[in-house]
């Protein structure tokens, strides 16, 4: 089974065309890249395969589930980690609250959570900073805290919207790195970038978005 399938799927603002009928799969344990410039509609179709806005018209589904449909977007969450565009973990709550928080939202209890959230913090350097308050993170901080918060569920697909922008060479470096393993335990990764060398770099196959459309992808 495909990990996503996206048939003619659109999304409008007002008069914009922000995802104008795109279609494309993704397989399983697959790294697809979606790559596109600024305003692409990039974040528009993560936003849509992960249930945050609908979808004016197409289909699309996500392990099996219509991301359209009201009662299948909670199911899907559950299987699925979304590392968002801006990083938005809770700004009061020290970095362990705010994933042993995830991890809760996520049914997975409580002392395979503290495992996880400890081997993850430690993974990605914020384990000595656990106790601060997220507010005094900056923002690589914050950005590796959200990946921390994506992982801990251990979901099957990743939606990963440009997780390494604006970040230094060795913050990158390193999400770069966890992707390709995070291939190798045979997740799917759904990966946003506007960097062609990021991509080339870790995907197996791609799409290109360009002003809502898709110009070119991988064959089938
Ligand atoms: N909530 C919104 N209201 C109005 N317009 C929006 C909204 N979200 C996105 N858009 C518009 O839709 C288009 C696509 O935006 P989107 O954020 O999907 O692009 P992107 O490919 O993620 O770009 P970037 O690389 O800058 O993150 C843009 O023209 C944007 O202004
Ligand atoms: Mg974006």
């Amino acid at each position: 089974m495909e990990a996503i399938v996206v048939e003619d799927l659109s999304k409008s603002f007002g008069g914009l065309r922000a995802v104008d009928r795109i279609s494309f799969d993704v397989r399983r344990g697959e790294i697809f890249g979606f790559l596109g410039p600024n305003g692409a509609g990039k974040t528009t179709t993560v936003r849509m395969l992960t249930g945050i806005i609908k979808p004016d018209a197409g289909r699309a589904t996500v392990l099996g589930y219509d991301v359209v449909d009201v009662e299948e977007p909670l199911r899907v969450k559950e299987r699925i980690g979304v590392l968002p565009e801006v990083a938005n973990p809770y700004p009061d709550l020290s970095a362990w609250r705010n994933v042993m928080l995830a991890a809760s939202l996520h049914g997975v209890p409580r002392k395979e959570a503290e495992r996880r959230a400890k081997a993850l913090l430690k993974e990605f350097g914020i384990y000595e900073r656990r106790k601060s308050k997220v507010k005094t993170f900056s923002k690589g901080m914050k950005q590796r805290l959200m990946l921390c918060i994506a992982l801990v569920s251990d979901p099957e697909i990743l939606f990963l919207d440009e997780p390494t922008s604006g970040l230094d060479v060795q913050s990158a470096r390193m999400i770069r790195q966890k992707i390709l393993e995070l291939q190798k335990e045979g997740k799917t990764v759904f990966l946003t970038s506007h960097n062609m060398q990021e991509v080339d770099m870790l995907c197996d196959r791609i799409g290109i978005i360009n002003r809502g459309r898709i110009v070119t992808s991988s064959p089938d």
